[in-house]
């Protein structure tokens, strides 16, 4: 495969710590000290939607910090085994180096019996030697007493002006022509999506070398967003209303209740959309309601995903149970 018919996030992963997006000024400083200084001082997770750079940013780290193959390893099966695996290396002193790396992708993944190994053997014990690089899309899924172990960094695109510098270089570099107000209105709509779902839109209506986003707004949409905006909307719906015969058909019949068409499409995009992001969604729903009973079922809800072996279900406990709480109120 050559550069040309490669898909463009994948051509555009920054090689330079210049060319990445740093979602907080902070994360920037503190990169950049490491940087200069030759290696993390600690281990450090690395954590947020699809997309925002995380496994972008330890690539670039890793290049800087790495000066000979052995000094690095990329954990692929978080077997049991794999970690057990792991003593000798993380024993032994870096070769060139100032520290050895090992890269521990979702780490969320991990089962407890590697977790308590890392934990007790390996993440404070060899810090001298060895920095933990991990990522995860969840966060919360973590157990607090392994996180503590780590400089804990949370992406979640909001740079919106470092979002866009980042789309118009790749757009210059492609020879695009594109209108810049619409690529600041795009992004600014859209930034939530994760920078590689933003350069792949990008990409896949720039035709004729000339971007046009006259079809990027219907076609796009954020499934959580769809979620979250029918969950309120719904919510909305239920305090304006004072149908008693409308109360009780939204528990038992909802699909034929004045929340019909919301409900509906929330089971809809849970069923079309994989690998939906559920912590930003009861993150979200928590942040948005003011409704007390509404905000303390999220942040009941939310602590629970983790352990749930099907969120949508979860969720839609949880959309019985907000409901119930308002109509019990009014
Ligand atoms: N912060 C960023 N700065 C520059 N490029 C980015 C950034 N975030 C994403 N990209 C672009 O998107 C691509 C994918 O990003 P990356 O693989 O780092 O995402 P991720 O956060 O690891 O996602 P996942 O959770 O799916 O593993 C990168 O190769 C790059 O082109
Ligand atoms: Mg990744």
């Amino acid at each position: 495969m050559t550069l040309a018919n490669l898909s463009w996030f994948a051509k555009y992963q920054p090689q330079k710590i210049e060319e990445y997006v740093f979602d907080d000024p902070t994360h920037e400083a503190q990169i950049n000290l490491w940087l200069k200084e030759g290696s993390v001082p600690g281990n450090l997770l690395l954590s947020g939607p699809p997309g925002t750079g995380k496994s972008a940013l330890a690539s670039v780290l890793i290049h800087n910090f790495i000066k000979v193959p052995n000094d690095f390893k990329k954990i692929k099966s978080r077997s049991v085994q794999e970690i057990d695996e792991l003593q000798s290396f993380v024993k032994s002193r870096p070769i060139q180096s100032k520290k050895k790396i090992v890269l521990l992708e979702e780490i969320d993944k991990l089962s407890a019996t590697s977790i308590t190994t890392l934990k007790d053997a390996y993440l404070e014990l060899y810090q001298s030697n060895t920095t933990f690089i991990a990522t995860t899309n969840y966060p919360n899924k973590i157990e607090p007493a392994f996180k503590t172990r780590f400089i804990h960094m949370s992406f979640s695109g909001k740079n919106i002006e470092g979002v866009t510098r980042r789309c118009k270089d790749i757009l210059i570099s492609e020879n695009i022509v594109f209108n810049e107000d619409d690529l600041k209105k795009f992004i600014e709509n859209k930034h939530k999506l994760g920078l590689r779902n933003i350069i792949t839109l990008l990409q896949v209506n720039s035709i004729n070398n000339k971007l046009d986003f006259s079809n990027i707004n219907q076609e796009i949409s954020n499934s959580e967003d769809d979620i979250i905006n029918n969950t309120l909307s719904i919510y909305e719906t239920l305090i304006k209303s004072n149908n008693i015969n409308d109360k009780r058909l939204i528990l038992f019949n909802p699909l034929s209740s004045s929340i019909s068409a919301q409900y509906g499409f929330i089971l809809q995009t849970i069923q079309f959309s994989q690998d939906l992001y559920w912590d930003n969604v009861f993150m979200e729903i928590y942040e948005k309601t003011s409704f007390l009973p509404i905000k303390h079922l999220a942040a009941r809800y939310l602590d629970e995903v983790e352990i749930k072996k099907i969120p949508s279900v979860h969720f839609i406990a949880f959309l019985y149970e907000s409901i119930k709480s308002i109509i019990d109120l009014y």
